[in-house]
């Protein structure tokens, strides 16, 4: 007989990813919907992971990460933002964003606190808050831009107090960068309070149209009470390999490694050697990461100009989100079913993103792919197979 357990996650299910990859597998589909590319990683990190494994890299890294790679991410950091972070004190690596995001929560919500996170978002922040004890808490981005509704946060910050605001920059998965001035905004309305602020970069260097990505480490102040979340699957094509970081004020980088120390404590020594390897030998390989998605992007939304699908431009990310009212008037999870059945192709339905169900009647499209499968997938999207 089964133990009388009641669950942490009771609304959690099989996530919207895996059935709708199940539903792609079942209708040999095109998978538009998983957010990971289907080509390789370059073949040098490759042959850097097999010689780090060779040559003994083989046993527990350092707990707060491999120091060459947190040397090479320190690089980067200055290089790109002009952020002066100290391996030891400021730099974190994790297994992947998803793990640093959850030690976050770990390390500073106690039962009861509030955390806030802007909808549509990421499919881990609720239940992360939650299982930590917390109480997620909710505002919507605006449409038709997805722009934080800055009144809204400032008058919910008056009434309400939040141990973390989650912030997701480029955004998944509407695709929406914020400015420089948005950030300074942001900056400006939550300095009176005790809240961190948690940046999730992941996307940071696919960021289009002659923009650059404005990270919250470009400002000192914000950099007090923020942390920084990186991954390196979104960079390398290679987000099997777990590879994520955090970057914060000691006093905050040493509360998270309490937290990670104990759960993960180590994060795979060959990927972070190989890694660290690559950042060091191939740094033309990351400044044209943005031209490389930006003509996927141009590509794949170019040939659906004629389709009944109206495409939002995405600023950043590898997302493209569509209104799909022309082709199908029913809610967005039929409409994700319809594809797949009838014009095999896999997307996710938007309302997966919002804790209330709420549908504004989109799907997400990953152009994360070659451009062979984009356009075999925009192929079937105008109804020719
Ligand atoms: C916004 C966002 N944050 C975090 C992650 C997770 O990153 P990782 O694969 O490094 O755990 C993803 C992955 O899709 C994401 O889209």
């Amino acid at each position: 007989m089964e133990l009388n357990l009641t669950s942490k996650l009771p609304s959690a299910g099989v996530s919207v990813f895996a059935r709708m990859t199940a539903l792609a597998n079942q209708h040999g589909a095109i998978n538009l919907a998983q957010g990971f590319p289907d080509f390789n990683p370059p073949d040098e990190l490759i042959e850097y992971l097999y010689e780090a494994a060779l040559n003994g890299m083989n046993q527990y890294a350092p707990m707060p990460g491999l120091p060459a790679l947190r040397e090479q991410i320190c690089n980067r950091l200055e290089n790109l933002y002009a952020y002066k972070a100290d391996p030891d004190h400021h730099i974190t690596v994790t297994a992947g964003a998803t793990q640093a995001l959850f030690t976050i929560l770990s390390a500073f919500v106690r039962p009861g606190d509030k955390v806030l996170i802007f909808e549509p978002a990421y499919d881990s922040y609720a239940p992360a808050v939650i299982s930590n004890g917390g109480i997620p808490e909710f505002i919507r981005l605006q449409s038709p831009d997805f722009r934080i509704p800055m009144d809204e946060l400032e008058d919910r910050l008056k009434k309400e107090s939040f141990r973390l605001i989650l912030i997701n920059n480029p955004h998944n998965p509407c695709g929406s960068v914020l400015t420089e001035a948005d950030i300074r905004h942001i900056a400006e309305i939550t300095a009176p309070y005790q809240s961190i602020l948690v940046w999730d970069e992941v996307y940071d260097y696919l960021v289009y149209d002659n923009k650059s990505h404005y990270s919250a480490l470009q400002n000192s102040e914000l950099m007090d009470r923020s942390i920084v979340v990186f991954s390196m699957g979104k960079t390398l094509h290679n987000t099997g390999w777990k590879i994520g970081y955090t970057v914060a004020a000691s006093y905050l980088t040493q509360e998270i490694r309490k937290m990670h120390q104990f759960t993960v404590f180590s994060v795979n020594t060959p990927a972070q050697a190989a890694t660290a390897k690559f950042m060091e030998k191939q740094p033309g390989f990351f400044s044209q990461l943005g031209s490389f998605y930006q003509r996927k992007r141009d590509f794949f939304l170019k040939q659906l100009e004629t389709s009944p699908f109206d495409f939002y431009v995405p600023e950043g990310s590898y997302f493209a989100l569509a209104d799909y009212s022309k082709w199908y008037e029913g809610d967005d999870e039929s409409a994700a079913a319809k594809l797949v059945g009838e014009l095999g192709v896999a997307a996710i339905p938007i309302s997966a993103f919002y804790h209330d169900g709420y549908d504004p009647r989109l799907l997400r499209f990953c152009f994360a792919k070659k451009e062979e499968t984009l356009e075999a997938a925009a192929r079937r999207l105008n109804g020719r197979n």
